[in-house]
């Protein structure tokens, strides 16, 4: 690196553009990234708001590039050393306050923090306690002023209405869900068993979990703001959370006018969960929950809500959280072709035993979770001890839910005999069936996308009896 030139800032500026090049520095280095923009899995237009200057800042806040392979990555496209050394002293870490989390939880990612709690823990019980809930953050934690926050709403025939927590306690009714909350991401892991690996946090399979929410119905409040559901142009309400980058990005998402103002639908804005507020972690002092859609939907800290002929613009709504063809690659990928992601399909895992665990050479006894998206409670789950070849149908545990509201998780158990003689490797296997009677796919490779969404395939568990 030492022979390579020098360049002064000044000159690193001038080059924000495909015509000029693109240049960004990190550190002390410079690098020439425009045969790599377009390639930038968090989007070209994100990687162009750092064109010209220091990444440094932006990699301070999105710390997912704070890795060796990302690094290296970089280093690639060096071109040279800025003159008179490091760039400004980098911005105070945006992650300092954030909250205390449990030790027990596994964490994906620190900064922003991406946890989930160990399969064993989870079913433990039907309502996952607050402080094991897995935890999805794309951003620093904000750190919101429970008295000076307002919720304001409004959007396309709308009165522009700032509720204050106090407003939305006293002047709506109040309503409590038992919901699922999912990450499209979970089960990640499985992809990256097949031949090709996907790019995203590796969750395995705990970034689900279960709360009795309580606060009051969206639909409420849209009907407060005069919304009238018959409205041609208004297709989608779209939320916006008070989490934000450095640009001023803001976490955002939208779901469909239809799921927001059904009754049925049961969307809140939640202010509490299994009876407390909620943490810091899950969107105090307000959420969305949209039960049996994708939990990238339900916006935390939610600041704003805005009825809209169209989905929010945010980077998740359009350019992450969907799922494409097996042929479809980081190179080829046109986002706009396929939909966000909504209700979620039929998935199922198992808990106890987990892979390489040793077992008894007489009974198998296998725990596990199932959840279905749209509201499609769980009807049965099918457990296998041969690999697929028999099945026992488990036990289900859940909470009483009316049809097409099926909105929690069922837990399982099977205890399954095994032949005389068994010994060695077995492979432990489940699929679940929900009311619709969808069940899940055999392999994950068939449903292998470059994001690595929606994997729901049967759950397998490699164990070894003794
Ligand atoms: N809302 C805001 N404002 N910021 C976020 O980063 N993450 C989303 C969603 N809402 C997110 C958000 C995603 S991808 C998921 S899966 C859920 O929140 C996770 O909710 P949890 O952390 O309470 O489990």
């Amino acid at each position: 690196a030492g022979a390579l030139r020098e360049i002064d800032k000044d000159e690193v500026a001038k080059h924000r553009s495909k015509d000029t090049g693109i240049w960004v520095t990190y550190k002390d280095g410079v690098y020439d990234v425009t045969e790599f923009v377009e390639q930038h899995p968090g989007g070209a237009a994100r990687l162009m708001l750092a064109a010209g200057g220091a990444i440094d800042p932006f990699w301070a806040m999105y710390q997912q590039h704070n890795n060796d392979q990302v690094k290296g990555m970089l280093e690639q496209y060096r071109i040279g050393r800025l003159k008179g050394g490091l760039p400004a002293k980098a911005m105070a870490d945006p992650y300092a306050n954030e909250p205390q989390r449990l030790p027990a939880l596994i964490v994906r990612t620190q900064k922003p923090m991406n946890a989930e709690p160990p399969k064993e823990l989870l079913v433990g019980a039907l309502l996952t306690p607050n402080e094991l809930f897995y935890i999805r953050n794309h951003l620093p934690v904000p750190q919101i002023d429970p008295e000076t926050y307002r919720l304001k709403v409004e959007g396309e025939g709308l009165r522009t209405m700032e509720l204050s927590l106090e407003d939305l306690k006293t002047r709506f009714r109040r309503h409590s869900v038992v919901a699922t909350m999912q990450c499209t991401g979970n089960r990640r892991n499985d992809f990256n068993e097949t031949s090709r690996v996907v790019k995203g946090l590796e969750w395995d399979g705990g970034s689900i979990s279960t709360a009795t929410w309580s606060g009051v119905r969206l639909r409420d409040v849209l009907l407060a703001a005069g919304l009238d559901d018959e409205d041609p142009n208004v297709a989608h309400i779209q939320f916006e959370g008070l989490d934000k980058d450095m640009a001023e990005t803001c976490y955002g998402a939208s779901i469909e006018v239809e799921k927001a103002m059904d009754a049925g639908g049961d969307v809140l804005l939640a202010f509490e969960m299994n009876g407390v507020p909620l943490p810091p972690d899950h969107g105090y002092p307000l959420r969305v929950v949209v039960p049996g859609v994708a939990g990238c939907r339900s916006v935390k800290w939610v600041g704003k809500i805005i009825a809209s002929g169209e989905e929010s613009t945010s980077f998740w709504q359009q350019k992450d959280y969907k799922a494409f063809s097996p042929s479809v690659d980081w190179d080829n990928v046109d986002w706009n072709s396929a939909p966000a992601i909504q209700n979620m399909p039929v998935t199922s895992q198992i808990c106890e035993p987990q892979r390489g665990a040793v077992v008894d050479d007489d009974e198998v006894s296998v725990k596990g979770y199932a959840w279905s998206g749209g509201g499609q409670g769980i009807i049965r789950v099918d457990v296998s001890a041969d690999g697929g070849e028999t099945w026992h149908t488990a036990e289900l545990q859940k909470v009483p839910q009316k049809r097409g509201r099926g909105w929690a998780w069922a837990l399982w158990e099977a205890t399954i005999p095994l032949p005389k003689g068994t010994k060695g490797p077995l492979e432990l296997v489940c699929k679940a069936t929900d009311e619709s009677y969808n069940t899940q796919p055999e392999s994950a490779a068939p449903i292998w996308n470059l994001r690595g969404v929606n994997c729901n395939s049967w759950h397998r568990v490699g164990v070894t009896v003794q």
